[in-house]
């Protein structure tokens, strides 16, 4: 390759770094403000054994093929089999990753001729999907359930009667930490005749009955699909899809990316299981958490004068890129871990500081965490 036909590509970057939008991997250090470790199940005594006992009962490092041949191991089935009697889902799958099945199911479930309406601030990997879909898609102002019910109504009324609606929503959104409307929004696809597809990334483990999500509270979950990833609370990775028995064997036997996809490693089927166990066994942890992310809510509104989400996703808006890039990295520099969030993640003029509550800080931490992060605004002027 001649250095010439690196060009546009080096063009391109130097664009992103004149938007103050260039982004470069830096190592982790300092407290720990921007993980989705939330209950500190990561680097857990508990899970580190889980791996061990694993190994030593034979359970193999990689699946060794898709599931649909030789990768189909017993370590994920006992975990889809585990996790539907945890979620009180009909029947559940197991991904490599939350990215990966959210492109599977969105790729794959809405068929030609059905309607995808989206909340505005859905996650890349649901956007990737939808892209994918055959089905029309629209956007949906953020929380906004008359505006979905809006864009149901008018393609209805275009002539979209053949179809079904399918409402695609986080319960805790990623960027700014609200929560949905959910309770609505299952009455408006159950009088829509259509289906809800939950993402509870991150809501899981840390809200609802036992950490199984705010899907969980809902009543009638017929025409529900609920995603949990595995990375974030539960310390681990992949993805569990909980539906119907009919949505999981389509997924099976239609979605790319599970069938043309080496299975998830077996080693961490086998982990994911004992994080849900843990769930279940230390409750202190969650409450511990809900105490936190208690107090993280009132000290970002005391020492910042910015209301909190009410979740362990803390956003302060900064607006401008550079500006945020700034305070984050003097935020790194003074031990405090914290990322500047910038478009196209987060909508134009946007540019934040998400700050992230886990248990692998403290509350004299998150204090000072506060304190400093006040006195560093005040000193980057806009
Ligand atoms: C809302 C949401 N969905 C899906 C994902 C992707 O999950 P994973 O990290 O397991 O690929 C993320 C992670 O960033 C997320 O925030």
């Amino acid at each position: 390759m001649t250095p010439a036909r690196l060009a546009r590509h080096e063009a391109t970057l130097a664009g992103l770094e004149r938007k103050e939008r260039l982004r470069t991997l830096v190592p982790r250090d300092g407290a720990d403000f921007s993980s989705n470790d939330y209950l500190g199940f990561a680097g857990s005594t508990r899970l580190a054994m889980a791996v061990h006992s694993a190994l030593q009962r034979g359970v193999p490092v990689g699946a060794g093929g898709s599931r649909l041949l030789r990768g189909n191991h017993p370590e994920h089935e006992a975990l889809e089999a585990e996790a539907a009697a945890f979620l009180g889902a009909e029947r559940v799958l197991y991904f490599g990753s939350g990215y990966g099945a959210n492109v599977a199911l969105f790729s794959t479930l809405p068929q030609r001729g059905d309607l995808i309406v989206h909340d505005a601030l859905v996650h890349a990997s649901a956007h990737e999907g939808i892209r994918a879909s055959r089905a029309q898609a629209v956007p949906a102002a953020h929380n906004d359930v008359g505006a979905f019910e809006e864009a149901i109504v008018r393609w209805r009324s275009n002539g979209g009667t053949g179809g079904d609606p399918w409402i695609a929503v986080e319960s805790v959104y990623s960027m700014d930490g609200d929560r949905a409307p959910l309770a609505e929004l299952a009455a408006l696809a159950e009088r829509h005749d259509g289906f809800l597809v939950i993402d509870e990334a991150h809501a899981t483990g840390v809200f609802g009955p036992s950490g199984r999500g705010l899907a969980a509270d809902l009543d009638n979950r017929r025409n529900v699909v609920v995603l949990h990833t595995c990375g974030k609370a539960l310390g681990v990775s992949g993805a569990l899809l909980g539906t119907s028995t009919t949505l999981c064997d389509y997924l099976i036997n239609r979605a790319r990316g599970f069938i043309y996809s080496t299975a998830p490693s077996p080693l961490m089927a086998a982990t994911v299981r004992e994080a849900l166990r843990m769930l279940v066994d230390e409750p202190k942890r969650r409450a511990d958490f809900d105490v936190l992310r208690a107090f993280a809510n009132t000290e970002i509104a005391e020492k910042l004068g910015v209301e909190g989400s009410g979740s362990q996703i803390l956003p302060v808006i900064i607006g401008d890129n550079g500006r945020a890039v700034r305070i984050a990295a003097r935020m790194r520099a003074d031990g405090f871990d914290i990322r500047a969030i910038r478009p196209p993640t987060v909508p134009e003029g946007t540019a934040r500081l998400r700050i992230a509550i886990t248990l692998n800080v403290d509350m004299p931490t998150i204090s000072r965490m506060f304190t400093r992060l006040a006195a560093i605004m005040a000193e980057e002027k806009p």
